[in-house]
């Protein structure tokens, strides 16, 4: 089964083709960066507008470069959310329009849950179950994982994301948009140590986090004394390294609690490169394996949502598919 995924929650369109049978066909991204620069960040509007333009040409191009055609489309899969309301609503619109007019199902998929399952587009794969440590724009969470839609909440941030606050961070430092990037460019010229930051939460008992004193101690610190190259530099590698060390803690302290032998790492920050060896050797220390996504899938893409989309509408598909809930929660439905 051959299906179609769309992204387009936030300030990139992505479109994939994925095969239940030979796996991921092709994929396209669109990266609105440029358009949204010189705001010094992500425009709503302007990111609907741009979702509506690259919708058709990328999905062409996926069609082309997989050598298919529409036909052989057998499901739609779109990002229903979180997000921005009007970017969604550019790929649910497209993603409805097109399953109507091919005659085939379409499914929502949740954004995070794309993120979640993205090391499974790679080989080798993690095994059900495994912890995952998602780190995104707007998310930090620990998750056990024990099978498609079954994820447990182990922990997550009280306050700012992992990437919020190096984007934050970044801004303070006077970096461009997206700060986050440039940030660990910078960290990596620089010596962690010099300026001293705290580790919030790191032994707090618990599986959360808490960033947002982060970027106001980088702050503090870079009015306490102007800085130069140099300062700015050891100063982006502390903040670098204080964000690694309490990843890295509670995602081993994650392991050890659910017995998880296998660690996989999704979301955005999980392309920073300090956070991939310490996270690696750390793990390997405790006995686990780490598993990331490609560093191409680790932000968001298409490729994501057309495999969650596909895992959720082969599952539907599958005899005895239908089930009842004898104990099903109220509060555990979905709005309408
Ligand atoms: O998963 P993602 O593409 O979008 C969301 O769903 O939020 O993550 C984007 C986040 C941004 O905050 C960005 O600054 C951060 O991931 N990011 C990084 C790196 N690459 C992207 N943070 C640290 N180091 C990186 N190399
Ligand atoms: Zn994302």
């Amino acid at each position: 089964m051959i299906v179609l995924g769309i992204e387009s929650s936030c300030d990139e369109t992505g479109i994939a083709l994925y095969d239940t049978g030979r796996g991921l066909l092709s994929h396209a991204l669109h990266s609105q960066v440029d358009l949204h620069a010189a705001y010094g960040g992500v425009v709503p509007e302007l990111a609907s507008r741009d979702h509506i333009r690259r919708f058709l040409p990328l999905t062409r191009q996926t069609l082309a470069e997989a050598g298919a055609s529409l036909a052989d489309i057998a499901g739609v899969a779109y990002t229903e959310g979180p997000g921005l309301p009007g970017a969604l609503l550019v790929g649910a619109g497209a993603a409805h329009g097109l399953a109507f007019a091919l005659g085939v199902p379409v499914v929502g998929v949740h954004h995070l849950e794309g993120h979640l399952l993205s090391p499974l587009l790679s080989d080798p794969k993690p095994d059900f179950p495994f912890v995952a440590l998602l780190v995104s724009g707007g998310h930090t969470q620990l998750m056990h994982v024990m099978g498609i839609g079954r994820y447990e909440l182990l922990g997550e941030t009280v306050d700012d994301a992992a990437g919020e606050a190096f984007d934050k961070t970044a801004k303070l430092l006077g970096l461009a948009y997206p700060g986050g990037p440039a940030l660990s460019r910078l960290a990596d010229t620089g010596t962690p140590g010099r300026f001293k930051l705290p580790r919030p939460k790191l032994t707090s008992g618990d599986l959360d986090f808490s960033f947002s004193g982060l970027k106001t101690a980088v702050l503090l610190a870079s009015k306490a004394a102007p800085l130069d190259d140099r300062g700015r530099a050891d100063l982006a590698a502390e903040f670098q390294q204080a964000v690694t060390d309490v990843l890295v803690t509670k995602t081993i302290a994650a392991a050890r609690q659910t017995g998880a032998r296998q660690i996989v790492v999704a979301g955005g920050v999980g392309a920073n490169r300090q956070l991939r060896e310490r996270l690696t050797q750390a793990a390997g220390a405790a006995g686990c394996q780490v598993f990331y996504p490609k560093l191409e899938f680790c932000t968001d893409n298409g490729a994501m949502i057309a495999f969650a989309g596909a895992m959720r509408l082969k599952a539907m598909r599958e005899p005895g598919a239908f089930g009842v809930q004898p104990r099903w929660e109220l509060s555990a439905l979905a709005p309408a």
